[in-house]
């Protein structure tokens, strides 16, 4: 596996493998854990050539966020993504990504999806996600890219974004790993002390629960919603969201949603985390 980490040595690499047959893409921020993992695996099952990325993005950090401190072990992350059988490995600097100043680099904006949950506690975050993965696929020229449902929302963004700029891209999306109890896997979870990490399996629990009780018939979202974030408070989250959406839209559920996601994010300690469930009603199986 070879590291690249300039748009000439990414292209020229690139050029003889784009004969070979599908390029596959996995965008990652790094410090890759088997979430990660399960992406690329994906990505090898469906393409001939596999290119992973690892570029911590400044744009889609908020000013007291946790750019500066984001784990970045570069050195780990080859030996696992060779072990995967990946072909190309993409590790562009700042500069590289970004040659003229932040403020006057052209983003790209998703509207309305970008505003809800996430968007609305992280100003800015999904247009630099937009912006980022954009310029990304333009560099790399996949055929496909997969990403993980656990940022649910990011593919949903992303998803409209090639939409509606017509991105010759397929989009795959992959269900969340998680460890042994439940709690999703991240980069993130690195941030936890052993008391916090004992509670953090506590979010999937509770959206388990929410999605019991709307399987069972519960239909009054924003009461289940009020009644939820009670119970993550209670168990020492500090709630940001709990918001039961139509999972195409991501919307607020309604009484004609049929496909709903449960979306959550509380803060434990100094880390922010994020789960979701998918809950199908015309089936009434969570999936
Ligand atoms: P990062 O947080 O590194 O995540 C990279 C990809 O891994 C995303 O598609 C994310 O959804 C997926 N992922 C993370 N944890 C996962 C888990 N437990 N199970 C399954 N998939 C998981 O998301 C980003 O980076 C960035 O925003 C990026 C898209 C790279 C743009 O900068």
């Amino acid at each position: 596996m070879n590291t690249v980490r300039d748009t000439a040595a990414l292209r020229a690499a690139l050029a003889p493998a784009r004969a070979g047959g599908r390029v596959g893409f996995v965008p990652t921020m790094g410090n890759l854990h088997p979430g990660h993992l399960a992406l690329v695996r994906e990505a090898r099952r469906l393409a001939d050539t596999v290119v992973v990325s690892i570029f911590v993005n400044p744009l889609q950090f908020g000013p007291n966020e946790d750019l500066d401190s984001y784990p970045r072990t570069l050195e780990a992350d080859q030996t696992a993504l060779r072990a995967e059988g990946v072909d190309l490995l993409f590790a562009p600097t700042v500069e590289v990504m970004y040659p003229v100043p932040l403020a006057e680099q052209t983003r790209v904006e998703v509207p309305g999806i970008s505003d809800l949950y996430c968007g609305a506690s992280r100003p800015g975050h999904f247009a630099g996600v937009a912006t980022v993965v954009c310029k990304l696929f333009n560099m790399v020229q996949p055929d496909l890219a997969v990403f993980g449902k656990k940022d649910y929302q990011q593919l949903r963004v992303i998803r409209q974004m090639v939409r509606d700029l017509a991105m010759p891209v397929e989009i795959v999306g992959l269900d969340t790993v998680r460890e042994p109890d439940g709690l999703a896997m991240s980069s993130r979870n690195q941030y936890l002390d052993a008391e916090e990490r004992a509670v953090a399996p506590r979010l999937y629990q509770i959206l388990r629960e929410a999605a019991e009780a709307v399987k069972a018939g519960g239909r009054d979202y924003a009461g289940l919603a009020a009644r939820m974030r009670d119970r993550l408070d209670q168990a020492g989250f500090r709630t940001d969201y709990f918001e039961f959406a139509d999972a195409q839209s991501l919307r607020p559920a309604g009484p004609g949603s049929t496909r709903l996601v449960i979306l959550a994010a509380a803060w434990l300690g100094r880390a922010r985390l994020i789960d979701n469930i998918e809950v199908d009603l015309e089936t009434t199986e969570s999936v």
